[in-house]
Parts: structure tokens; C-alpha cells; sequence
């Protein structure tokens, strides 16, 4: 039987689980489950004996009860747009994906507390819409933001690219309800400010991937909406210069920089080559670019004027080539265009190896200089293809394939070239996963980067848990 292939599911089990959540809560055909058992990149497929789809927290709870007792695996999966393999199920028999999609109604908006409370299936491009409509702001912003749910980004703790201002999803957080792994709810959808009770449990379940329970509602914090703002893309000479820059906005007036963004010249041809419409609003092309994103929630705070200057001060030094001010919504979309689609222009362009890496901020122009042209001399004619959110110190240093080698060849040294990107990370003191989580693709590092008394904390916390180890299994912790 092909890996893929949905495994034949005892029937009184799936009878248990359809008198849980009734027919329509549980997918057992192959055409259904197929979608569930395989990842964005293409790179794992797995099987599983159903999906199930609770519409309520009783119902993750009755389900959870029911693995537990029969020792069947669980897989929690939201949108199923993760880097790392962490929603794809793994090739063994007994398991079940668990979609939170159906979970995905809005409990609560406060304007007055400035909280939302929301189910865990929650599309985040709704969350934002959700909250736009009561005035507000729920900042969490990323590409897959039309797919990813609430529960995927808190379980992966995403940042994306307002975390230079907002922080990462973890901290968007203030309460969680969570199913445990033997079925019991922790009911912790406070939202509070300030609640020093003891260990912060919620904190455990962000960055969890999956692993110590099923998130299935959250508080998440709101912000005031933004009234004005300033978007540029500018063409830079150098790494250094996108750093002087950063950090010229950020003594101008940090808390206008919502987004600060670095692009390569071979990503941003990968763009306007494959994705229809995308076109530069500059003269030229250029080997190095940013994005500078500016907001207030007060109108007249005069951002245009703050750009404006901070860019003519970096022309002036040298620093900035050129940039395009976004003069519309219109014209900001495309700008917000020509980077988010840098995933989708890669995947057109070849394989590619992700390296999600993050270092301090100052030591980002190393790190781009020395990964590229450590994976250029790993591979010839590989194509260093690095961007991200250099406002946080997080670059996606990934490598696409050398024309004419074959997707397979260039894939079979992915952990040469992870390891060759992990080598300069660690000298810069950096993480090798910034925002994208272990999942199956990074577990190995685990030992080399975390091992010792951290990993065997974790390993306690997974085992104090989840004692039968049904949560996600093979995601995140290496195997003892
Ligand atoms: P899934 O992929 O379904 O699951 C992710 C992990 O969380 C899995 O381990 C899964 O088991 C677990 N999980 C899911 N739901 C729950 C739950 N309710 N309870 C417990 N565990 C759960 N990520 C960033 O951080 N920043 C970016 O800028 C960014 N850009 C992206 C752009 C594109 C085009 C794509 C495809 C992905 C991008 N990602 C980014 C990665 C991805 O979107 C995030 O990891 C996101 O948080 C995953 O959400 P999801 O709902 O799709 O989760
Ligand atoms: C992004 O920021 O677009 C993604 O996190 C990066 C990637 O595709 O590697
Ligand atoms: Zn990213």
C-alpha cells in the first residue's frame, strides 16, 4: 500500500466516532481524507484512518477520550499551511487528523477590554476582518493569512511580518481553552492583563505544535486600528545599507514601523517572472530591497513626512538607491504583493530548501553574505534566495535549484545545506527555526541545538502530558 493511502479504519471505531460527532464530523473516504495527508511544500504524505471535524470543545473532548482509550494517534491540523510538516500525519496505522475547522465561530468581541475570543478554526484573514468591523486591530498578518487558523498560529507561535511591533502570536495571547491529551479541559479563556497564578500553562500549549494538547479557543489581544499609513519599497546597495536603514527608521520613530522587510534581487525576480501582475514600481531592478511599512493609529501623525525624510537623510549617505511610495491602497497592495508571494514564486521556480533562521538584527547582513555564499560553494549554481522580516532578525535563507539539476538531486542535499546555513546561524548566535517550528523537517537538530537538561525538561513536560505520547507523535521531540 502507497504511504498516502488512507488507512483502512476498523468500522465500530468509525461508528464510535460518528455517534460523537454525528456522519458529517467524520471523513473516512480517500477522496476526503487524501487533502488531510499531505503538507504546502509537498514534501511529507502520510495515512490516517479519519478525519474528524468537531463543531464544539465537548466534542474535541469525547474524541480525545476515545483515542486515548483505544491508544490511537492524534493529529491536530488548522489550515494545514505549515513549512515544517507538523500537520501532516506520519505513515503508521491508528491515527486520526483532528480539523479544527469547523470549530470556527467568534465568541466574543470587547472593545471596552480590547479581547477577542475565538474558536481555534478561525481563519486569521477573518479574525482581522472580524476585528476591523468592530473598529479595531488584530495585527497577527503573514501570507498564509487566508488559510492558517488561530489555533495553527498559536500551536506554531507565528510570527510573520508585523512582529517587529506587535511581537509574535504568543503574545496576542492573554487566555486559552485546551483539550489535554486524556480528554479533560482546561478552561483558561481569561482576559487578563496581569494573572500571576502559578505556572502559565498557556504558554505551554504556543509553540506546542500539537504535542501536548488541542488548543480549541483562545483570547487574543486587539489594538487600535490603524488611521494612517506609509508604505515604500526601496532598491538598496547593500545588506548593510537595508540595516542602516532599519535602524534609521527606528531612531526616527520606532513604534511607527510596522513592517520592515528585506527582499533579494534573485527573490524579487522570481516574482515578477512568475506571478502574473507583478510588476516593480521602480526604474530598476536591483540586488537588494526593502520594504518599509509604516502605521499610527492617529490621524495626521505626519508619516508620510517621516518617511519622506528618513529616506532623503538615507539617500543623501548613500544607503537607499531608490523608492516608490505607495500614493493609494491600490498601489500599497501591490508593493505588499511583490513580497508575499516571494513562497509561491519560489515553489514556480524549482525546489527550494527553507532555511527559516533567525540572529540579532545587527548580525543580519552577515548572515545573508556568508549562508549565500557558503551554499553557492555547496552547490554551484544554486540561487541564495534570502527575505523575511529583518526587523526582528529573521531571515528565510532559503536556496533554490541550479537550472538544469533535477528537483530530486538538488532535494537530496536539503540537511548538506540546512546544515551549512545552520553552521554560520550558530556562529552569529542564532536559532535554527525562527518562526516556523520544528515539525517533522527539523526534529534531528533537536539534540545538537537543544539537547541537555532543555530537552530533557521538555521531554519530562511531553511525558507528564501525554504519558501514552497520542499528541502528534514524531513532531517536534526527536525519539529518545
Ligand atoms: P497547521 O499547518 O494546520 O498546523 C501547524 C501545527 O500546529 C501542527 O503541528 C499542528 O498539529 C498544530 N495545530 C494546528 N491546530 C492546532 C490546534 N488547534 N491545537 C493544537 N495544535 C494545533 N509562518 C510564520 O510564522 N510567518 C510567516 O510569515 C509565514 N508565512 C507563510 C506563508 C505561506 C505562503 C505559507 C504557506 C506558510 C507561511 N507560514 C508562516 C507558515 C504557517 O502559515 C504557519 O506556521 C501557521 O501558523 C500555521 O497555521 P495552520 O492553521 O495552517 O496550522
Ligand atoms: C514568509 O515569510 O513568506 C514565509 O514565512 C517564508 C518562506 O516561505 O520561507
Ligand atoms: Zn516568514
Amino acid at each position: 500500500m502507497p504511504d498516502h493511502a488512507p488507512h483502512p479504519a476498523d468500522p465500530s471505531l468509525l461508528t464510535a466516532f460518528r455517534d460523537i460527532l454525528g456522519a458529517p464530523g467524520v471523513l473516512a473516504e480517500p477522496g476526503d481524507v487524501a487533502p488531510h495527508l499531505s503538507d504546502w511544500r509537498g514534501l511529507y504524505r502520510g495515512e490516517a484512518m479519519a478525519v474528524l471535524r468537531p463543531a464544539s470543545t465537548e466534542e474535541v473532548s469525547a474524541c480525545v477520550k476515545l483515542c486515548a482509550a483505544q491508544g490511537i494517534a492524534i493529529i491536530p491540523q488548522g489550515g494545514n499551511t505549515s513549512m515544517v510538516g507538523g500537520a501532516t500525519p506520519e505513515a503508521r496505522p491508528r491515527q486520526v487528523v483532528l480539523s479544527l475547522a469547523r470549530m470556527n465561530r467568534v465568541r466574543e468581541v470587547d472593545t471596552a477590554d480590547m479581547t477577542m475570543t475565538v474558536e481555534a478554526g478561525l481563519v486569521l484573514a477573518r479574525a482581522q476582518q472580524v476585528a476591523a468591523e468592530h473598529g479595531v486591530l488584530f495585527p497577527l498578518s503573514l501570507g498564509a493569512e487566508g488559510t492558517a487558523m488561530i489555533g495553527g498560529l498559536l500551536s506554531t507561535n507565528a510570527g510573520g511580518n508585523t512582529t517587529v511591533r506587535y511581537g509574535n502570536a504568543r503574545e496576542l495571547m492573554l487566555g486559552l481553552e485546551v483539550v489535554l491529551p486524556d480528554g479533560s479541559v482546561i478552561n483558561g479563556l481569561r482576559r487578563l492583563r496581569k494573572d500571576n497564578t502559578g505556572y502559565a500553562l498557556r504558554h505551554l500549549f504556543v509553540g506546542a505544535e500539537g504535542t501536548l494538547g488541542i488548543i480549541t479557543a483562545a483570547v487574543l489581544r486587539l489594538f487600535p486600528a490603524a488611521r494612517e499609513t506609509a508604505t515604500a519599497l526601496c532598491t538598496l546597495p547593500s545588506e548593510d545599507a537595508a540595516l542602516a536603514l532599519f535602524r534609521r527608521f527606528r531612531a526616527a520613530d520606532e513604534g511607527a514601523v510596522r513592517a520592515f522587510e528585506y527582499m533579494s534581487g534573485i527573490g524579487m525576480g522570481m516574482v515578477t517572472a512568475t506571478i502574473e501582475g507583478a510588476t516593480l514600481p521602480l526604474a530598476a531592478p536591483a540586488d537588494h530591497y526593502v520594504l518599509v511599512d509604516l502605521s499610527a493609529s492617529r490621524e495626521g501623525a505626519g508619516l508620510r513626512g517621516l518617511m519622506e525624510s528618513v529616506l532623503e537623510a538615507a539617500m543623501e549617505a548613500g544607503e537607499v538607491e531608490d523608492a516608490a511610495l505607495a500614493e493609494s491602497e491600490a498601489q500599497r497592495a501591490a508593493i505588499w504583493r511583490l513580497r508575499e508571494e516571494h513562497p509561491e514564486a519560489q515553489k514556480r521556480a524549482g525546489a527550494s530548501v527553507k532555511n527559516d533562521v533567525s540572529v540579532p538584527v545587527s548580525a543580519v547582513p552577515e548572515l545573508i553574505r556568508r549562508a549565500s555564499a557558503a551554499c553557492r560553494e555547496l552547490i554551484p549554481g544554486s540561487r541564495p534566495v534570502p527575505f523575511g522580516h529583518m526587523g526582528d532578525g529573521n531571515i528565510h535563507m532559503n536556496l533554490a535549484q541550479p537550472e538544469g539539476m533535477s528537483a530530486a538531486d538538488f532535494l537530496a542535499r536539503s540537511h548538506d545545506i540546512m546544515d551549512e546555513v545552520n553552521a554560520v546561524v550558530r556562529d552569529l548566535g542564532g536559532s535554527f527555526s525562527a518562526e516556523h517550528g520544528i515539525g517533522r523537517l527539523k526534529t534531528d537538530m533537536m539534540e545538537s541545538w537543544r539537547g541537555g537538561a532543555e530537552l530533557d525538561a521538555m521531554r519530562r513536560i511531553k511525558a507528564a502530558l501525554d504519558p501514552q505520547g497520542i499528541m502528534n507523535p514524531g513532531k517536534l521531540l526527536p525519539d529518545a
